[in-house]
């Protein structure tokens, strides 16, 4: 299907991926969900995602790793802004929202979150709502829980469900590599596989108490150091082993990553994109060109961060937002 031109008052956003360089999971909590503690990045991967006013409501998907949404109302984009409507009290107008897909879908590496963070930018934009970073802080928090981290964007620390934040200081650009899978990987089903793993290790009871997760004091030396070869030896992620559980073909993508000379590999988030870092854009370049070359990934590409969380790049007045 080809979809219908947008008109020039279409408002477009885009917002980027994020990587969790280090990812640890406490216990599973009594209401299904886990604490964590996470270190994330930003990096220039983005999905741009369109709105307008429209005559039904719509989610259109294109690019590399366009999607089919069938139902638009299940659409995180449009829960974004029925949010919005319902707390400012909109006339009830539908909307057209067209995404430009490159974050992978179920990818591990919060592209939905993207999504949504990129929606209420933008359709506070339309309907110049003029919220400030705080109000769209706290409609990203009822949405998600990576949704405030893809709206503010830089290389932060999350706690709790990973929605409270706090930035984390860190030089320098960082240069990474991603592997994508074609099949991604449910995030419900990662963390029930990592239940099952610390069961089967320590009895149905958890005998072995999983501790309060921390984030490691190396990492953050790394990374106020900038020295991408300290933050490659740092990278970590307690749900790696569940995803690789279910994808055993996984590790041999981290293998040959490693093998090809990455300074460090780790699942991003539930998987199952694998991001490597390397020194510089060279070995990036040189490591992408080995790894798409190889038999055990053909989809990579080059990202660099941190970046900027959502940001206008089209729409009346675009500057001045
Ligand atoms: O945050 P989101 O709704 O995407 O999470 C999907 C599922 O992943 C949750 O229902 C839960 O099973 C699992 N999850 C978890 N602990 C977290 C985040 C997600 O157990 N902190």
């Amino acid at each position: 299907m080809t979809a219908a031109p947008l008109p020039p008052q279409a408002v477009t956003v885009r917002a980027p991926a994020k990587v969790n360089l280090e990812l640890r999971v406490g216990p599973r909590r009594p209401d299904g969900y886990h604490d964590l503690a996470t270190v994330f990045q930003t990096m220039s991967l983005y999905d741009e995602v369109s709105v307008t006013r429209w005559d039904e409501w719509e989610v259109i998907a294109s690019g590399p790793h366009a999607a089919l949404f069938p139902d638009p109302m299940d659409n995180l984009v449009v829960r974004a802004a029925k949010l919005l409507a319902e707390h400012f009290d909109l006339e009830d107008t539908p909307l057209s929202f067209r995404i430009d897909k490159s974050i992978p879908v179920a990818g591990g590496m919060a592209g939905g979150s993207a999504d949504a963070a990129a929606a209420l930018v933008a359709v506070d934009h339309l309907f110049e709502l003029g919220l400030d970073r705080s109000e769209l802080d706290s409609f990203a928090a009822q949405l998600g829980a990576d949704v405030p981290f893809a709206l503010a964007g830089g290389t932060a620390m999350g706690t709790g469900r990973g929605d409270r934040l706090a930035p984390v200081l860190s030089r320098g650009t960082y240069h990474w590599v991603l592997a994508f899978s074609d099949v991604g990987l449910s995030t419900p089903d990662v963390f029930a596989e990592l239940d099952r793993l610390r069961e089967d290790r320590d009895g149905p009871d958890g005998a072995i108490d999983v501790p309060v997760p921390e984030v490691s004091a190396e990492l953050m030396t790394a990374l106020r150091s900038g020295d991408p070869a300290a933050v490659g030896a740092s990278l970590g992620n307690d749900l790696q082993e569940a995803a690789f559980s279910l994808r055993p073909e996984l590790r041999e993508v981290h293998a040959a990553g490693l093998e090809f000379g990455a300074l460090g590999a780790v699942v991003s988030g539930s998987g199952p994109t694998i991001a490597f870092l390397t020194a510089d854009v060279e070995s990036a370049m040189d490591l992408s060109v080995s790894l798409a070359a190889s038999d055990v990934c053909r989809d990579v590409s080059r990202a660099k961060g941190p970046v900027h969380g959502a940001q206008i790049i089209a729409g009346p007045s675009a500057g001045t937002a």
